[in-house]
């Protein structure tokens, strides 16, 4: 199969260091003029993640969204994360730097497709990713992220019945991953993001020869993730060393990591090791499977390990559409608008805060 990667250079002009300074505190100041909170995912731009009020990942964002206290929030994301925060906040101005800024998994499926799955399956529950259009959540019967997938499903069981027919998409991987964990089959839609689908097997495999003693930190929609999963299962990866994670649980390792390495550093000290630098301990390594604009925050959150990404090409050309001069531009025009028409947005908050209330 033939996928398609999203190029690695972004669209945005080079800026040099003092620009990106310049036009930041002028994002700054319009910011506290429009009483404007900026979220970002943490796909973003390192120059764009430095300004954000707050960056995260999709769970994250949406319950910062909700508990916002301010009249316009700029959502530094894709479009289906501006619809998510409008959708929960109707009283508030979300815009959004960029309208063509997509998302090739939340494009995968539509309302039509999603009715007609229904259809098939009456007494089926439907279980949708975050990574959807606005139109295919009011469809839907609970949201889950990559944070929480296994916890709603889990619940899912746990309340309407352990025989109950699940309808999951748009992720097939994710699915797969979900299946996985819980040990149930669930009717699973076939989509998936083109840039996680393009982290293949073989990029795990390249990656564990170069660097055997590696952690490996795995996003659940990733092409490679039901073959390590295999090779966890059949003995070939210590299930130690191998973390299936959002984005946002890929952050708490690296500040975990960190929190350990510094420890390691003053137990060195104490015992009168390592002033010379001699005997100083290799840096630990930590693989990343995911979009390459997570190793920005995971290099700043642990400086003392090392992270590699599993395919330097994983980049997302929609996040990457967002750039310091677009997030000015949107604060100084108030554009670009993203709003929900109420009669969708009072259906799709019904799943959104289901999986809010879930965890
Ligand atoms: P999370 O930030 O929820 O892990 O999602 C990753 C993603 O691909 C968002 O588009
Ligand atoms: Fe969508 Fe880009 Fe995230 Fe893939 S990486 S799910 S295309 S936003």
């Amino acid at each position: 199969m033939n996928l398609p990667m999203a190029p690695t250079v972004s669209a945005a002009p080079e800026l040099s260091v003092k620009e990106i300074a310049g036009m930041q505190d002028e994002v700054r100041a319009l910011a506290a003029e429009r009483r404007a909170v900026i979220l970002a995912h943490n796909y973003q731009v390192p120059e764009v993640q430095d300004v954000a009020d707050y960056v995260g990942d999709s769970l994250g964002l949406s319950r910062r969204a909700a508990a916002a206290d301010c009249e316009t929030i700029v959502f530094c994301g894709v479009h289906f994360m501006a619809e998510t925060a409008s959708i929960l906040c109707p009283e508030k101005t979300v815009l959004i730097p960029d309208l063509d800024a997509g998302c090739s998994l939340a494009a995968s499926i539509d309302a039509e497709q999603l009715a007609a799955w229904r259809a098939q399956y009456p007494r089926g529950v439907v279980v949708m990713y975050v990574n959807t259009t606005a139109e295919v959540k009011a469809l839907t019967d609970y949201c889950c992220t990559s944070a929480n997938a296994v916890e709603v499903v889990r619940h899912i069981y746990a309340t309407h019945g352990p025989d109950t027919e699940i309808l999951f998409g748009p992720d097939m991987w994710l699915g797969a991953f979900v299946e996985k964990e819980l040990g149930r089959r669930m009717h699973v839609w076939d989509g998936e993001c083109h840039v996680h689908a393009g982290i293949r097997p073989s990029d795990i495999e390249a990656t564990r020869a170069a660097h055997p003693g590696a952690d490996f930190l795995i996003h659940p929609e990733c092409g490679c993730s039901t073959s390590v999963m295999e090779y966890v299962a059949a003995g070939d990866v210590s299930a130690e060393g191998v973390h299936m994670f959002s984005t946002g649980g890929m952050l708490q390792y690296a500040e975990q990591a960190e929190r350990e390495a510094v420890a390691r550093t003053s137990d060195r000290r104490d015992a009168g090791r390592g002033a010379n630098g001699s005997s100083s301990p290799a840096r630990a390594q930590a693989v990343v499977a995911t979009e390459i604009g997570m190793l920005y925050p995971l290099r700043m959150a642990a400086p003392d390990i090392e992270f590699i990404p599993a395919n330097a090409e994983a980049s997302c050309k929609y996040m990457k559409m967002i750039t310091l001069p677009k997030l000015r531009d949107a604060l100084r025009e108030m554009k670009f608008e993203v709003r929900v028409p109420e009669e969708i947005a009072v259906r799709a908050r019904v799943p959104i805060d289901r999986m809010v209330a879930i965890g």
